[in-house]
């Protein structure tokens, strides 16, 4: 979804909707604007395309040179117009784009208080908490400075205030926000895209930033509440479009967009209010299936080798899983309740599309799970499921693959459900950990000085090891893939079992092994394959939660600690750490990190 705001000097309704247009590329499926008009807040909101609100602004015209614009991708409550951002109270409008995950407790709160909620969404419950603190007394900045602590999720906001006919405020935790400086107006945005009819002089909120617009100044708070500038840059109308943001890489940039893209693509498949899968998004009948045929190459197989374990643990599904090039060749028995499901960043990759045609011809229906929703492996699938990552730059598959991830875990609970393996209840607690993962995926992203300090030692090495049980073995060879795609150093990812069947014996101290192990159940097993590589002298880069980093009582050369979370968006998270050890090593290594020596984003030749 997207943000604009605009503190400015003329109309301001027109340049909402021409800065909404350009977000457009988001998706979306409402939009709506508010305004202070001589102080008075109003708005207006639209179901569906762009253009409803635009009618909406002929027959209701607005005046007023100060508001904030939304285009929303339903995450809580149906896309009505009554869930249509801005939402707001008496006192304020809010947009918001991300998961404010505890808005039913915020909202019971604040009911409790007489605050009285008018639509299902998360969002209200910012507009609330809000209001409340301007009722007891509080300035507008303050009420926000009160209120950002409380919100617990990643997200980015926006408010205008009644009566404040000089003020924006926004904040940024997980989800970015750009801020234009104009002539004498500012401008606010989920992207510089946005901002560029308005202004070539743009600036990035940081994470957990917040910020104080006005039309002559920006005032840029971090979170401890300690005043920060964020250095303007210059940049010229399309350049934008691809546009590095803060990063050095595209690839550093995608990494980092991952809560955002992430809880954009849940959001497709999942109803968090009522913690349910939307079925409407998933239009196959799993009970109708007996198996699923998966095909796909490179980082995209490796997802979908994760995806296997969810189908068989939550919806009991077989799952045959092979690499597209084989699979297109292997003349694989298919019966007819087979369901093919193709996995494709591009939609374009020659042997994936072959095992497509190979599956059409022998009359399965077809399904993909795609990030290019025009590319020909999408036109050519019966039923398409977007990963909403937006486009992927960098060659190395970073933010595709987790939300590719997203998109398999709803998939498998929406498979549980109809297969009548998991009730209610357990499609439920499923749907809420994975709404936590853009929080997750966040906090985590915040350990890059030390993956960095890590990659030091990484980046003299010749050869390592990446290792994992369960949901992990599948990211144990992303990991090694990543690792050898942009660094070239030759790398291996094997199940931790396998360790004593072969690659025990290159164990020595010059050969770090990358262990992957959230204390989940198989957490004992891999220690004990740590104790063997620790009795060879071997030096192992853990990678654990809380917990895990606790028990383990083995010597590592380092251990990267994530926070301690639920099973399931386990691998959604750890493939974070696992990319950013990819990445620093490269870039310390000086190598072409967005275009990696001899490799392609799209293979479209077999
Ligand atoms: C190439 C890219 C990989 C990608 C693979 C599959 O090798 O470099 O990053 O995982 O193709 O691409 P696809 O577009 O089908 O996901």
């Amino acid at each position: 979804c997207g943000i604009i705001g605009i503190v400015g000097v003329s109309s301001v309704a027109p340049r909402l909707v021409d800065a909404l247009k350009r977000l457009e590329y988001r998706g979306y499926d409402s939009a709506g604007v508010a305004i202070l008009e001589d102080g008075a807040l109003t708005r207006r909101r639209a179901e569906g395309k762009l253009v409803n609100l635009e009618k909406r602004l002929v027959a209701e015209p607005m005046a007023g040179t100060i508001g904030i614009g939304h285009t929303r991708w339903a995450t809580h409550g149906a896309p009505t117009e009554r869930n249509a951002h801005p939402h707001a109270t008496a006192r304020l409008a809010v947009v918001h784009n991300g998961i404010i995950e505890n808005f039913a407790e915020l909202r019971t709160d604040l009911e409790a208080d007489g605050y009285r909620f008018e639509s299902d969404t998360d969002t209200e419950a910012v507009a609330q908490l809000v209001t409340r603190a301007l009722d007891h007394g509080r300035t507008p900045v303050e009420a926000v400075r009160e209120s950002l602590p409380k919100l617990k999720g990643a997200f980015a906001l926006a408010i205008l205030f009644a009566g404040e006919n000089n003020l924006l405020v926004a904040a940024r935790k997980g989800s970015p926000l750009a801020i234009g400086h104009g002539e004498g107006e500012m401008f606010l945005g989920s992207d510089a895209i946005a901002l560029a009819p308005f202004t070539d002089t743009v600036s990035y909120l940081d994470e957990g930033d917040w910020a104080v617009l006005t039309r002559e100044s920006v005032t840029i708070y971090d979170e401890n509440g300690a005043q920060v500038t964020r250095a303007a840059q210059k940049s010229a109308g399309a350049a934008f479009l691809v546009s590095k943001g803060n990063h050095r890489h595209f690839m550093e940039k995608e990494i980092h967009e991952q809560p955002e893209v992430i809880s954009h693509t849940l959001a497709h498949y999942l109803d968090f209010t009522r913690g349910r899968v939307r079925s409407e998004n998933v239009p196959v009948d799993f009970a109708r299936i007996d198996r699923l045929a998966i095909s796909a190459c490179g980082t995209a197989f490796y997802a979908a080798s994760i995806g296997k374990y969810w189908f068989e643990q939550i919806a009991r599904l077989p799952v045959d899983i092979d690499i597209a090039s084989e699979f297109r060749y292997r003349e694989m028995p298919l019966s007819k309740d087979t369901l093919a499901l193709f996995v494709s960043q591009s939609g374009e990759t020659a042997d994936t599309l072959a095992s497509l045609r190979y599956c059409k011809s022998q009359g399965l229906k077809i399904a993909s799970i795609v990030n290019v929703k025009e590319s020909t492996i999408a036109r050519e699938s019966d039923v398409i499921f977007p990963t909403l990552a937006g486009p992927e730059v960098g060659v190395a598959s970073t933010k595709a693959f987790t939300c590719q991830l997203a998109v398999l875990a709803a998939l498998a609970i929406a498979a549980g459900k109809a297969r009548g393996t998991i009730d209610e209840k357990e499609e439920q607690r499923l749907v809420r950990h994975l709404s936590e993962i853009p929080r997750f995926a966040n906090e985590v992203l915040r350990l890059s000085p030390q993956i960095e300090a890590v990659c030091r030692e990484l980046m003299l090495v010749k050869h390592a090891l990446y290792l994992g049980r369960g949901t992990s073995f599948p990211l144990a060879m992303e990991g090694a893939l990543k690792l050898k795609e942009i660094s070239y150093i030759h790398a291996e990812g094997y199940a931790a079992g396998e360790l004593k069947h072969g690659p025990i014996a290159l164990i020595d101290d010059t050969m770090p092994v990358i262990v992957i192990a959230p204390h989940d159940k198989l957490y004992e097993k891999t220690v004990s394959n740590m104790q063997e590589v620790a009795a060879r002298g071997g030096r192992i880069i853990l990678i654990t939660d809380a917990r895990g980093a606790k028990e383990t009582g083995i010597k590592t050369l380092d251990t990267i600690v994530l926070p301690d979370m639920p099973d399931i968006i386990a691998p959604l998270i750890y493939a974070l750490p696992v990319q950013m050890l990819a990445y620093y090593t490269a870039v310390f290594m000086g190598t072409d990190v967005d275009q990696p020596r001899n490799l392609a984003k799209s293979v479209t030749v077999e």
